[in-house]
């Protein structure tokens, strides 16, 4: 057997252990045997050093003309281009979606690097006229400092980029604490970024818990952002630590999304539409469609053909290019998920298909679960309401289109809403009347492009926007500036009307 490799912290330019020398086994969740790696299991001293490492950096950093960092950033677009198997195929390890998943996830790595890059040489600001003669006014974008940025499983990748090349190229230096499950995908990006000549102190990573290494990244004088992408209620513990010292931060949080499915779709698109939204990354994105309204006139017939679509799905390893589902996350995960199914019996919704987990043969080594929908849910049931992050999906009845918007807008969340129409007018007055960030028409609720703004309404999100421009407004402050090349005393100006 192959020895298991170690995984160091990245502080202040230089690969090191956690202070307490304390590591965490990372395993593979489609089979629980595979230890892939040992990652440092760090506390709050680590996170010190890495803030300390961060501020110092800042002041070199901030200094940097922004084309100058950008042209870095290139350089880590270029890199991952050439390593993305590699990268994707230890994504799959790590955290199980199908490779041709992983594959899109550094590439959204990818797109982000390139994209974002390209603002080092706009980072625009406003000109404008001033009120007086002879003088001068106009808008600069400003970094804020050292950013915290805490991040989940689901886009290991995907996500750490998303705030990570943001920030950078605003001239904040960053901390950044990947989730337990997948650091691996984190050490890789962090490790591209060091090949691509970030200079030291300007990204750290430190792996472990939320609770000893997330705490003290919120809590910290010297931090001046937190960034996190992760539950609603984690978010709001965020929240609650920012608050008191004002910290700026920005939250991108659950979903319960949905597909309007309407009497005159085209039922083949829309059944690919809720069998990829809902059981693409087993489930567990943010943007899965995990409801589906669909009309009365049409309901009978798309379940059918939704349950058949889905019964062909194969579960089993991501690496496997046969497969098309892989496992959840871990096991806590799958107790979830288990539970959601009994939770949706008791509730009185109809089975249509799945609701056990896979425990034979192979699959007996991971955390693996059917694919699983309830139909004839109510919106009030449980399953409709909250967020499962699992392959479970809710199919609700509506008797025509004012109804089915209700519905969609009932729920907590508001991230991503998708309709299948032929009609452009429903088409397009479901596009104003849905309370979410993302709206798709004739297509499913995934798939976000990086260079457009991503978030949510109502309690997935804080008001902010990720990725596109609309992330340098997280990521920068804006300072306005007058220059009065006049000459004359300022009192004299005073009454310039
Ligand atoms: C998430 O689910 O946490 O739109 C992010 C999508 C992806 C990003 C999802 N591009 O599905």
């Amino acid at each position: 057997m192959s020895r298991v490799p170690e995984f160091r912290n990245f502080i202040n330019g230089e690969w090191t252990t956690s202070c307490s020398g304390a590591t965490i086994e990372n395993r593979n969740p489609a089979d629980r045997s595979q230890v892939l790696g040992v990652f440092q299991k760090s506390g709050a001293q680590d996170v010190l050093k890495a803030i300390e490492a961060a501020g110092e950096a800042y002041k070199r950093w901030r200094l940097v003309p922004a084309p100058r960092r950008a042209e870095i950033l290139f350089r880590v677009a270029e890199i991952l281009v050439r390593r993305k198997e590699e990268f994707a195929r230890d994504m799959t390890q790590e955290m199980g979606k199908v490779l041709a998943e992983t594959r899109g996830d550094v590439q959204e790595a990818i797109d982000m690097s390139y994209f974002t890059a390209g603002e080092g040489r706009r980072l625009y600001g406003q000109t404008t006229p001033a009120e007086l003669p002879n003088k001068f006014a106009m808008s600069v974008r400003s970094p804020l400092g050292v950013c915290s940025l805490i991040t989940p499983w689901n886009f290991p990748m995907a996500i750490p980029s998303w705030k990570l090349i943001p920030a950078l190229v605003c001239g904040n230096t960053v901390v950044l604490k990947p989730a337990t499950d997948t650091p691996h995908s984190a050490y890789n990006l962090v490790k591209t970024c060091e090949e691509a000549g970030i200079p030291g102190g300007v990204i750290n990573l430190v792996t472990g818990s939320g609770a000893e290494v997330g705490t003290p990244m919120m809590t910290h004088p010297e931090v001046k952002l937190v960034s996190f992408t992760g539950s609603t209620e984690t978010g709001k513990t965020v929240s609650e630590a920012c608050a008191p010292a004002f910290k700026h931060c920005n939250l991108e949080m659950g979903g319960k999304n949905v597909i309007i499915v309407m009497d005159d779709a085209k039922l083949d698109l829309a059944v690919e539409g809720a069998v990829w939204g809902g059981f693409g990354t087993s489930g567990q994105r943010c943007t899965a469609a995990s409801r589906v309204v669909v009309h009365k006139k049409v309901y009978n017939q798309f379940i059918d053909r939704f349950a058949t679509q889905t019964r062909l799905l194969r579960v089993g390893n991501g690496l496997d290019p046969n497969v098309d589902m892989g496992p959840v996350i871990n096991e806590s995960q799958l107790k979830t998920v288990i539970n959601y199914a009994e939770i949706g019996k008791s509730e009185g919704a109809r089975l249509v298909c799945g609701g056990n987990p896979l425990q034979k043969g192979e699959l007996a080594k991971g955390f693996f679960h059917e694919p699983t929908i309830f139909s004839d849910v109510a919106p009030k049931m449980r399953i409709a309401q909250e967020e499962i992050f699992g392959p479970i999906v809710s199919v609700l009845p509506a008797n025509d289109f004012e109804e089915a918007v209700e519905i969609a807008n009932d729920v907590k969340y508001g991230l991503s809403a998708a309709i299948y129409t032929q009609d452009i007018n429903r088409a397009f007055a479901a596009m104003r009347d849905m309370v979410t960030g993302i709206f798709y028409v004739n297509s499913s609720t995934i798939g976000a492009e990086v260079h457009l703004p991503f978030g949510g309404t109502k309690q997935t999100g804080n008001g902010h926007r990720e990725a596109g421009i609309q992330a340098l407004d997280i990521f920068s402050e804006w300072k306005s500036i007058y220059v009065d090349y006049s000459g004359r005393l300022q009192k004299a100006q005073i009454d310039h009307d």
